[in-house]
């Protein structure tokens, strides 16, 4: 099979980071056309300056990075720097990059992308609030039924949210964005709370990591190690999660995952329970379609498959 193209448009954080290690580790599977950044985990600037650390530490400095949006659509942004550290990346010492940004802004690349391939043949795949994604199909609507899918992390059902009670962060931060790209019609995959709460760093998952005895290996140990301290006082669980690699793990082996295709609207309104995504589960309404949402994970094949995958580089 020939490899799936994707834009990853990312707020690297720790688990985006592991999420583009992943993809760049699977050139017979993923072809990343190019990495978009996005404000959320942390402000622009650090997000964009992560995601090419990351593609350094891969080996992969000629990866096009493109600088995005520096905040929602209508509102604060909102950070977490309480998760992610000061940095965004915090845990390993990492050197900062020599690479330097692409030219252009990321919503350009996204919407020039789109039209440059063949209608259905570019995936993206969003690991941070949708900002950009959202500001691409309100500039260039066309785009909407040229994208293969839209595989994303955010949002949370039986999970109830990470943020607020009812809202997981990276939909809470920018609603109308998530909004705007639920109702696009475009094919859309949603990795919840739901499952990526069950994709923990166990201690003898993370000691695997570090196990492989090579930078990548160590720089992924150390990231979980930094922001387990949160996850597990929070959440009093065996590890902490990592959600977005559960994205590009999807676009390796779907056969991971399970789930419902079903309604989902986002909430833009109510101060209470802002951004969260108000999911059908067991289609009570008459309301269309529009994601499929996922609702379990063989974590264990994950692991295996994350793991064999980062000792590649
Ligand atoms: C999401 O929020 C961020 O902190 C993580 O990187 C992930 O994308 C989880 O709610
Ligand atoms: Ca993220």
């Amino acid at each position: 099979m020939t490899p799936r193209k994707i834009i990853i448009d990312t707020d690297p954080g720790q688990d985006d980071a592991v999420a583009i290690l992943l993809a760049l580790a699977s050139p017979e599977d993923i072809e990343v056309l190019g990495i978009t950044c996005v404000a959320g985990n942390v402000p622009l600037d650090l997000t964009s300056k992560n995601a090419r650390i990351v593609c350094e530490l891969a080996g992969f400095p000629d990866v096009s990075v493109y600088a995005g949006c520096d905040r929602p659509l209508g509102r604060d942004l909102v950070t977490a720097e309480h998760v992610h550290g000061k940095t965004g990346l915090d845990g390993p010492d990492l050197p900062d990059p020599t690479m330097p940004l692409a030219d252009g802004h990321a919503v350009d690349f996204i919407i020039d992308t789109l039209r440059d391939h063949a209608p259905g043949t570019v995936t993206l795949c969003p690991l941070g609030p949708l900002t950009n994604i959202a500001t691409a199909l309100q500039k260039a609507p066309d785009i909407a039924s040229r994208i293969a899918r839209i595989v994303l992390m955010g949002g949370g059902y039986f999970e109830g949210g990470n943020i607020t009670p009812t809202a997981e962060f990276n939909i809470y931060v920018d609603p109308q964005a998530a909004d705007i790209v639920f109702k696009s019609g475009a094919p859309i995959v949603v990795m919840p709370l739901d499952v990526t709460h069950k994709a923990l760093v166990t201690k003898p998952r993370n000691d695997a990591f570090r196990a492989l005895n090579t930078p990548v290996g160590i720089a992924v140990a150390q990231m979980t190690d930094f922001f387990e301290r949160f996850d597990k006082e929070k959440y009093g669980s065996a590890g902490a999660p990592l959600h977005d690699p559960c994205v590009t793990a999807y676009l390796i082996n779907p056969d991971l995952f399970t789930g419902r295709h079903i309604n989902v609207e986002i909430e833009t309104q109510s101060e209470l329970t802002m951004g969260m995504t108000v999911a059908d589960w067991w289609r009570v309404t008459d309301r269309a379609p529009n994601a499929t949402f996922m609702g379990d994970i063989d974590a264990d094949g994950f692991f295996a498959l994350l793991t064999e995958r980062l000792a590649r580089l």
